[in-house]
């Protein structure tokens, strides 16, 4: 039997309102312009960092709706997304169907996962900080990869413990934030190797006018000396 807050990740999608089911439905379209900007952006990033190029065998753990996975398969990639909720995992096939689009999905719990096969590439995107125990899911991804695989975790930063009450009060789902430091060892510790850190200040554009260019150029140390309590972590390993 699955632990109380298991089954609240597991139920999320129902207990939502249908608002919040058709933004899943839709993620990461039909939001703010901000906010599909930054999740387009990201996506962008996931394509670079994994190298992601038709053909590469790529596993997401903590899928949700699965719309990462489903942009991964229409680039080329063997992209199977899991998702400890069904009912994510109904709407993540529901979607692929309706777009024709070859993504898998499957029910699985990302802190036991033993998949009996081995991928390229391994993400978890915005969804490691839904685990009280990052060792267990980052052990799952290292079985996941074939030697040399890589995995990259985009996580928000460990604020996200005290920013994230509200809604685990309303829904009863974990919402925690782990540190960069704290992953770098946990990563090492399954048998990671050549972690390194990227820091996403999702390329703003930016124009002629003075302000624009010195932000422009003040922007790579800003978030390089927020980077450890503040700016999203970004982090990409090698299973040795
Ligand atoms: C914030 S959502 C992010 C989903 C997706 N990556 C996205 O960007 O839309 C976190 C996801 O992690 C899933 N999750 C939580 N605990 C899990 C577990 N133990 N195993 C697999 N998935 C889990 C939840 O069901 C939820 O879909």
């Amino acid at each position: 039997m699955l632990d109380a807050r298991k089954q609240a990740e597991r139920d999320y999608p129902a207990r939502v309102d249908e608002a919040g089911r058709d933004w899943l439905r839709s993620k990461p379209f039909v939001n703010s312009p901000r906010e599909t900007a930054r999740h387009l952006i990201d996506f962008g990033y996931v394509v670079q960092l994994l190298e992601l190029h038709r053909g590469v065998r790529l596993c997401e753990l903590g899928c949700g709706s699965g719309w990462m996975t489903r942009f991964a398969a229409r680039h080329g990639v063997e992209a199977v997304g899991y998702d400890i909720s069904p009912e994510m995992i109904e709407i993540a096939r529901e979607q692929a169907a309706a777009e024709g689009v070859a993504a898998q999905f499957e029910v699985g719990d990302m802190e036991e996962l033993d998949l009996g096969r081995t991928f390229d590439a391994c993400l978890s995107y915005d969804a490691l900080h839904h685990s009280s125990r990052p060792d267990l899911v980052i052990g799952s991804a290292f079985r996941a990869l074939r030697p040399d695989g890589r995995l990259l975790l985009a996580e928000p930063n460990w604020k996200h413990r005290f920013q994230g009450r509200l809604v685990s009060s309303e829904y009863g789902t974990t919402e925690l934030g782990y540190s960069p430091r704290r992953l770098k060892q946990l990563l090492r510790k399954e048998g990671f190797t050549d972690i390194r850190r990227f820091h996403n200040n999702r390329k703003r554009l930016f124009g002629n006018r003075p302000a624009d260019v010195l932000s422009h150029l003040a922007e790579p140390l800003v978030y390089r000396a927020l980077g450890p309590f503040w700016t999203q972590i970004w982090l990409r390993a090698t299973a040795a």
